[in-house]
């Protein structure tokens, strides 16, 4: 049964922003950019913020949330704000105790690896997540005029994907194989399924109160689903994933869609009709998007540790991208995946200035 009900993207919102306009393929003045973890551990920002904070903490306060998104989209003056929080956080409300140590990354405690722990995850407490929804209002209340440009900066709401999701609850964190997620993938066919279908149900609410909140978009992140061969992507991933994207796009939002290390899965990835899909690195621009096809905008793709280069290498880089996408209306500037820590934020800056200098269209 649909539970969500089509509501429209405001108007003005849609029309003014670069970021939202080139998500649909409308032509803008120039390519629009921000960066994947545009607000992490790189910026001296957020560590003064996280020296008092954890980081869980910071997601699950409004203010804190909002204050962290803001600072970094001013800081480096890009065309959009994600919202400042993390994939995992459904996971309190389904019934799986979590938390992220020093050094290691995202723990599950108890890794869900049987049905009857599939069957005892929790659809129904999403109204806990509504501190997500809290912090975007106050985002979006803060960016409501347009800036100096007259551009109206673009507010990305974002989830999980089905896989990436299952992966660490199946896992318990981490991880290099995928062995226990895949053994649940191929070995049990009433688990799989009952899990991605109750993660998709989990997702959509999600997703619902970002955009009444004021998302404009919603980017979905499925960063570890490159683990997968295309066949088996078809098989156990492609069904609800495409069901997820439908069904956030009946909200009255585009869906960015993406993955690392996908060059072989993105034909497939585009038959989910995101508006979008977000290009890692390892395949220029220009051929990616032959993959997707041109019904489809895409995002991307510059390798995140080129930013650790001389600037005049790091230049030419910036430029190849913006070249690769030939101006055309539809793209979308990113990285290839996150920002990491220890990026030098001179390096982070530049490149917006160049994308801005050099992405006339
Ligand atoms: O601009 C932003 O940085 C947005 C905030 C954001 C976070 N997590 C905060 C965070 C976003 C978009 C995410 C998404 C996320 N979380 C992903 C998908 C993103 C991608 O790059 O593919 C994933 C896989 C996670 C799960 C997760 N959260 C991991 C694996 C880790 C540990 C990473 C590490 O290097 O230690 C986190 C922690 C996390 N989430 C941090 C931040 C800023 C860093 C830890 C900290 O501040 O203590």
């Amino acid at each position: 049964v649909e539970q969500v009900k089509a509501i429209q993207p405001t108007g003005t919102a849609t029309a003014g922003s670069r970021f939202v306009r080139a998500c649909l393929r409308q032509p803008v003045d120039r390519t629009p950019v921000w960066l994947l973890r545009q607000a992490g551990r790189y910026m001296p920002e957020y560590m003064a913020v996280r020296k008092h904070h954890s980081l869980l903490d910071i997601c699950r306060t409004p203010d804190i949330a909002a204050e962290v998104t803001i600072t970094a989209a001013e800081r480096l003056g890009v065309d959009a704000a994600i919202i400042f929080a993390d994939l995992l956080l459904p996971f309190t409300p389904m019934g799986l105790d979590f938390e992220f140590l020093a050094g290691e990354g995202p723990v599950v405690h108890v890794p869900v690896r049987t049905v009857e722990q599939v069957r005892a995850l929790r659809t129904d407490r999403i109204d806990e997540l509504s501190y997500v929804a809290r912090a975007i209002e106050k985002v979006t209340a803060h960016f409501s005029a347009p800036r100096a440009d007259g551009d109206q900066l673009g507010i990305i709401g974002f989830c999980g994907a089905p896989f990436t999701l299952a992966s660490y609850m199946i896992e318990g964190g981490s991880s290099r194989n995928y062995i226990e997620t895949k053994k649940l993938m191929y070995g049990d066919d009433i688990a799989w399924p009952m899990l991605m279908e109750k993660l998709v149900t989990v997702l959509v609410g999600y997703a619902q109160q970002q955009v009444e909140a004021g998302a404009d978009v919603i980017q979905i992140f499925d960063s570890w689903v490159g683990a997968l061969g295309v066949t088996d992507y078809r098989r156990y991933c492609l069904p609800s994933v495409t069901e997820l994207v439908r069904r956030i796009q009946s909200l009255g939002v585009p869906v960015i869609y993406f993955g690392v290390d996908t060059a072989s899965l993105l034909s497939a990835m585009s038959e989910t009709k995101a508006d979008v899909i977000g290009l890692d690195w390892r395949i220029p621009l220009d051929e990616g998007w032959k993959a997707v096809g041109a019904g489809c905008a895409v995002q991307g793709n510059l390798d995140p540790i080129t930013l650790f280069a001389p600037q005049d290498v790091l230049k030419d880089r910036v430029r190849e991208v913006l070249a690769a996408a030939g101006g055309r209306p539809g793209h979308i500037f990113n990285l290839g995946h996150g920002i990491v820590p220890g990026t030098p934020v001179e390096n982070v800056i530049k490149v917006i200035e160049w994308v801005k200098e050099y992405g006339a269209q």
